[in-house]
């Protein structure tokens, strides 16, 4: 989609951590934006923001997990602005934590929230694109995708799940004018869910920033790319490799420190659990 000007997005996980990066982001290039999350006053303040860079902004508060909100957002983003255009599914959650300390409804919460909410949304917004003959779905997957961690177990499933629903989904819609992306951010500092940990990330696995995540968003949509990792270390590399020897890169990853960080976070999370 090389001219995003005029186009209407609808973006998850808009309310704080990368999601406001990306609005702006998407505003700067005068893309019109319907954004959702559960929290409404911080949702407001992102739609104050980006109006004042001259798009349309609304927004619409829902939870992901609710099949009756994910519909009613998508009626409400088309009132508002008219056919949806892109799609982003950037609303995530994590909890680091031993696999066996999760209860079976964290899983599946999780399981909900980071898989089954974007393949939904993509499922309910995907005919109107095809009969259109334009649109693209950008799906926030993580380096934690590519290579599962220690402590994050449920959370790696669901981000490679995503990173092979949009290699599978691609190829089915090529040639249509439809495509999809998937972006995988190793740890981000200033904001978002590795940010409010307030620890910085072991020097092999690297940190980048939420502007160089929000640029890439969309840089994906305007070249139809497939993938693309955004992680400035070494760990980049050794996400490949794993491809060719997963243990030899476990093994690295562990004699390096990177390991005993989510081994540490889980134990500090331990203090503090969600219920
Ligand atoms: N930050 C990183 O280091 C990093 C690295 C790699 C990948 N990622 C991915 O990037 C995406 C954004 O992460 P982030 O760092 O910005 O996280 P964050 O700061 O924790 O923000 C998560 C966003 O998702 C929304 N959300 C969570 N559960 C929801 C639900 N049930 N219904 C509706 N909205 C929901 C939250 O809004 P409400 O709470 O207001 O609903 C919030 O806007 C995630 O998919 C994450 O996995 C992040």
């Amino acid at each position: 989609m090389k001219d995003l000007r005029g186009k209407n997005a609808v973006l998850t996980g808009a309310s704080r951590g990368l999601g406001p990066y990306i609005a702006r982001a998407l505003a700067q290039e005068g893309v019109n934006v319907a954004l959702t999350a559960r929290t409404a006053d911080a949702l407001e303040a992102t739609v104050q923001e980006v109006s004042a860079l001259g798009v349309e902004a609304v927004a619409i508060p829902m939870d992901i997990t609710d099949e009756a909100g994910r519909k009613r957002l998508l009626e409400r983003a088309r009132a508002a602005h008219g056919p949806i255009d892109i799609l982003i599914n950037n609303a995530g959650i994590e909890w680091i934590c031993r696999y066996t300390d999760m209860s079976s409804e964290q899983i599946e919460h999780m399981v909900q929230t980071n898989l089954i909410a974007p393949l939904i949304l993509s499922r309910l917004v995907l005919p109107d694109m095809i009969e259109r003959g334009s649109g693209h779905i950008v799906m926030m997957s993580s380096l934690g995708g590519k290579k599962g961690s220690p402590y994050s177990a449920t959370y790696a499933a669901t981000k490679a799940g995503l990173i092979e629903w949009t290699s599978s989904v691609r190829e089915e819609l090529r040639g249509s004018g439809v495509s999809a992306s998937v972006l995988c951010p190793g740890f981000v500092s200033d904001a978002g869910m590795f940010a409010v940990y307030g620890k910085r990330a072991p020097r092999l696995a690297g940190e980048t920033s939420p502007e160089k995540v929000a640029a890439a968003v969309v840089h994906m949509i305007e070249h139809d790319i497939a993938e693309k990792i955004i992680n400035p270390g070494p760990k980049r590399l050794l996400d490949i490799t794993n491809a060719i020897s997963p243990t030899m890169v476990s093994w690295i990853l562990r004699r390096f420190g990177v390991y005993e960080f989510y081994r540490q976070q889980a134990e500090d999370n331990q203090q503090n659990r969600p219920t």
